[in-house]
C-alpha cells in the first residue's frame, strides 16, 4: 500500500466508476447511479486527498487495483467513539471478492491503531454492507448520502 498522488486520481476515478456501476446497478435506480457518477470528478478526488489520507494498492506491475481515503473530518452523525471516516474504499471490478478490500482495510486499520484512533465510521453502499459487517463493523442507523441523497447504512467500528 502506498499514498496516492494527484497523478493517480484519473486512474482511480475510472476504477471507482466502473466498480460502483457494476456492483450497485441492481441495488440503486439508474437515476441514483447517474447522480453518483456525475459527482465523481477529478476535483472531488483532489478534495478528498486534501482532507484525508488517500491510499492505493498496486498489482505486481504498478497498476492500481484498489484505493481508499480516510479522514478525521467526519461528515455524518457517527457515535462519539468515531474519530475517523472512510470517505471511499473500492477495489477494481477485475479483483473484487479476492481478499483485496479486506487487506486494504486491515492496512489502514493498523495505521489507525498506531495513531491511537478511537473508531472508524463509514456511510456504506448497500453492496458493501456485508463486507463491513465481516470486518467487525456494526450498523448505527441510516442516513442520506451527501452525494446522492439516498439512504445508506451508517457503519461503525470501535478500535
Ligand atoms: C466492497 C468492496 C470494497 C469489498 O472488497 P473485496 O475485495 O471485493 O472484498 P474481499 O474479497 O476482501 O471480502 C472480504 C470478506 O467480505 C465478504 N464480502 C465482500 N463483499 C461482499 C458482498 N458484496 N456481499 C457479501 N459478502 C461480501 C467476502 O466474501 C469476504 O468474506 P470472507 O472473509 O468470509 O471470505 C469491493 O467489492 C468494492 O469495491 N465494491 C464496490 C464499491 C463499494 O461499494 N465500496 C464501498 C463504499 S462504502
Amino acid at each position: 500500500m502506498r499514498e496516492a498522488t494527484e497523478s493517480d486520481y484519473t486512474n482511480i476515478l475510472e476504477l471507482s466508476v466502473d466498480v460502483f456501476s457494476k456492483t450497485c446497478r441492481f441495488l440503486y435506480s439508474e437515476n441514483e447511479i447517474g447522480i453518483w457518477i456525475k459527482a465523481q470528478t477529478f476535483q472531488r478526488f483532489v478534495d478528498y486527498g486534501n482532507q484525508g489520507d488517500y491510499f492505493v494498492l498496486e498489482d505486481g506491475q504498478s497498476k492500481v487495483i484498489a484505493a481508499a481515503c480516510i479522514s478525521t473530518a467526519t461528515r455524518y452523525n457517527f457515535s462519539s467513539s468515531v474519530d475517523h471516516e472512510i470517505y471511499t474504499l473500492f477495489v477494481s471490478s477485475d479483483y473484487i471478492l479476492k481478499g483485496i478490500g479486506h487487506y486494504l482495510y486491515n492496512e489502514i486499520e493498523k495505521r489507525l491503531v498506531l495513531k491511537k484512533a478511537k473508531g472508524i465510521g463509514v456511510l456504506s453502499s448497500l453492496y458493501a454492507h456485508p463486507f463491513y459487517k465481516k470486518l467487525g463493523f456494526t450498523q448505527n442507523g441510516t442516513t442520506r448520502s451527501l452525494i446522492t441523497n439516498v439512504k445508506c447504512p451508517i457503519m461503525e467500528k470501535v478500535l
